[in-house]
């Protein structure tokens, strides 16, 4: 960690690119609630929330942060932040309530009302087309299981465009097609809870195929920069140890390498059949390799902190162990804070792939910390600020080592529903009083905004 005291800005010069895109990122089930406004569907997150025991403390998105009715003062607090792009996500059952038919017109016409705000108010929006509420009904016919639910992702994703394409030109595909297929199918901690551990295969690849197949879906519909946003993380073996070496290089296949080499390669990696230990990978079809790695403008990467993995025992899911990251403060999330770990990655990402990385946008970067209202009614939250600094100084030294990096997304605008952990993990900027929905900005509201200030003076002084 740099020896910068945490409210120091980049004092230094502007070491980001003049373009360089800052912005924050947010997503649909997390933060807009209104579930059964407009014609909206049941996705699997409503389902999985109201299943007891599912989420902590019961929570749900029920209502969320009320963005859906409050989205004019959040796209407020984006201009006030000074902030020149917004990644939001589009939750796929307002536009498809049961995942397949004609668009709902009040679904499409709130994300047309949302746009035409962040237009007005000079903020870019970045959509994202899937972050992981998958209409209820094409799970019931097996979700990310059914290669189906691949074509019917294209075809959203072509209305979608349709829709918006000429006011949105930044489009996502999925978030995380690791996290929905691993986390949701394969050890069921997220919706839609399924636990097939390795036999969660075909909903890997059913997720990058839907990719591939929306790709030219999207460009169809106009002139528009596409990518997918895959959050991948650097993984250390623990010791070493021969098996532990093992251990860590199938976790960087099962989180890394089986996300990153069929979309920028367009292959698996070679050790696929190793990385999943026998599992039935009959799922790949001819063709479907080329579909994947339809070509990008851009990939979008989500890093929080790195692994730190050993081989487990006979119980462990294909005998790999996460162990705890030595030497390295904390979050509220318990993920160690190791801003090197960035660093290594963007350089990872730069020497596997090569002339077949394109331009990388950080669409994830960020902290919980348990922030609470002070008696002055602000936040302070030092830590996130610290977390948030360390972090864009190992992305400037990234860059300086030759990633081409062209933009951050902060995550998150507000705090939100945090998934399994409900509103107990606060990763915002502007925290949420949920009671009353109040938006209260803190201290890392104001350093981020300085820091934008900065960076935008820098850049216009080297101009001049
Ligand atoms: C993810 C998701 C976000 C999370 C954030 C904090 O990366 O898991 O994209 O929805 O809320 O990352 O866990």
């Amino acid at each position: 960690m740099p020896d910068q005291r945490p409210d120091q800005r980049f004092a230094d010069g502007p070491q980001f690119p003049a373009d360089f895109t800052w912005g924050v990122a947010t997503a649909s089930y997390q933060i807009e609630g209104a579930v059964a406004e407009d014609g909206r569907g049941p996705s699997i997150w409503d389902t999985f929330a109201h299943t007891p025991g599912k989420v902590r403390n019961g929570d749900t998105g029920d209502v969320a942060c009320d963005h859906y009715h409050r989205y004019p003062e959040d796209v407020r607090l984006m201009a006030d932040l000074g902030v020149s792009a917004y990644r939001f996500s589009i939750a796929w059952p307002r536009i498809q309530p049961t995942g397949r038919g004609p668009a709902n017109p009040a679904g499409l016409a709130f994300y047309d009302r949302l746009v035409d705000e962040l237009l007005g108010a000079g903020i870019a929006p970045v959509t994202t087309l899937y972050h992981w509420d998958l209409p209820q009904a094409l799970e019931d016919d097996g979700g990310w299981l059914n290669r189906d639910t691949a074509y019917r992702f294209a075809e959203y994703a072509g209305m979608v465009g349709t829709a918006l394409s000429d006011r949105v030109r930044m489009w996502i595909t999925l978030n995380e097609p690791f996290v929905s297929a691993a986390i949701g199918y394969g050890l069921g901690e997220h919706a839609p809870g399924r636990r097939l551990l390795a036999g969660a295969f075909p909903a890997t690849h059913h997720l990058l195929l839907g990719h591939g197949l929306a790709v030219p879906a999207l460009r169809a519909t106009g002139d528009v920069s596409v990518g997918i946003t895959e959050n991948m993380a650097p993984v250390h073996p623990a010791t070493d140890d021969p098996a532990d070496a093992d251990a860590a290089r199938r976790m960087d296949g099962l989180h890394n390498r089986v996300y990153g080499d069929p979309v920028l390669l367009g292959r698996y990696p070679d050790d696929l059949a190793w990385i999943y230990a026998g599992t039935d990978l009959s799922a790949i079809r001819d063709g479907d390799l080329e579909t994947i790695a339809a070509p990008l403008d851009f990939i979008g990467i989500n890093y929080y902190a790195p692994n730190m993995v050993r081989a487990g025992g006979a119980d462990s899911p294909l005998g790999v162990e996460t162990v705890p990251w030595p030497d390295a403060p904390r979050t509220a999330f318990d993920w160690p804070v190791v801003p090197d770990g960035f660093h290594e990655l963007m350089l990872q990402l730069r020497d596997r792939y090569g002339a077949a990385l394109p331009p990388i946008y950080i669409t994830e970067n960020g902290a919980a910390y348990q922030d609470t209202l002070g008696p002055d009614g602000g936040v302070s939250d030092v830590d996130r600020i610290g977390y948030l600094d360390g972090h864009l100084r190992a992305l400037r030294r990234a860059i300086a080592d030759g990633v081409d990096v062209r933009g951050y997304f902060c995550w998150s605008l507000l705090d939100n529903f945090e998934w399994a952990e409900g509103y107990s993990k606060r990763f915002g900027l502007v925290y949420v009083d949920y009671p009353t929905q109040r938006r209260i900005p803190k201290q890392s509201y104001g350093w981020y905004r300085q820091l934008i200030a900065d960076q935008a003076r820098a850049v216009s002084t080297q101009d001049t």
